[in-house]
């Protein structure tokens, strides 16, 4: 069994240890952390999945961008310790982060990677939607939570800059009670998986 969390300020060591394990080194120079910059991640949606010994095999991070003025979500890093890597741990994250993200309203969805991987999930490349250089545009993939949410969307990815949700993201984070509570799963069982996200 592992136990699923919503992230904490309490882990984010962790959580940037094993960033640093399963991604190359400079992960951090990448464009998409450029649009993380300053921003406080999404409360809620960022996830951690710890094993039955306490240590953590596998997170998930969210943070707000913008693409033509309309919010998105940007999902990533997502990541699972090696020794666990191919059990179904990261595609679990993915599907319960995105079941949370669309039940508080959250239209749309998009990140920066493999699609073999990705399209299993739902995600497509996004035409027309430009992430700050160097960003190959085969790898910039979205997926609607609303239909038609990423219809005619096109234009540059840019930092969520408004002091007001950086304001209510930092409360969210730290009012007691409005995270959901943690939960014993077992995500390499099949039954125990969650449904493909609404479409
Ligand atoms: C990518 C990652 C999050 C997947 O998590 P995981 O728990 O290992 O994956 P799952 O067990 O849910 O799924 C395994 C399946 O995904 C496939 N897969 C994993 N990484 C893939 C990739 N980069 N491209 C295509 N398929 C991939 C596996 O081949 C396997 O396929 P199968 O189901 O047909 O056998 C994890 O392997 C990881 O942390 N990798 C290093 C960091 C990374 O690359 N993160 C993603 C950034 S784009």
């Amino acid at each position: 069994m592992y136990e699923l969390c919503p992230e904490t300020e309490a882990d984010t060591a962790e959580v940037e240890a094993l960033l640093d394990l399963c991604f190359a080194p400079g992960r951090t120079a990448l464009s998409s952390y450029r649009l993380r910059d300053g921003v406080p991640p999404v409360p809620g949606l960022c996830l951690t999945l710890r094993g039955g010994d306490g240590g953590l095999v596998a997170a998930i991070r969210y943070w707000p961008v913008r693409v033509a003025s309309l919010p998105v979500l940007l999902l990533g890093p997502v990541a699972v310790h090696p020794t666990a890597q191919g059990e179904g741990l990261g595609g679990y994250l993915m599907r319960e982060s995105l079941g949370r993200a669309g039940r508080t309203g959250w239209a749309r969805v998009m990140l920066v990677g493999d699609a073999p991987y990705y399209g299993r999930f739902g995600f497509r490349r996004l035409e027309g939607v430009v992430m700050p250089p160097p960003t190959n545009p085969d790898r910039v993939l979205g997926l609607e939570l609303t239909p038609g949410a990423w219809v005619d969307l096109r234009g540059p990815v840019e930092r969520e800059a408004a002091p007001s949700v950086h304001a209510a993201l930092a409360e969210m984070a730290e009012a007691p009670g409005t995270m959901p509570p943690c939960r014993e799963v077992d995500p390499t069982e099949p039954a125990a998986r969650p449904p493909p996200p609404r479409i």
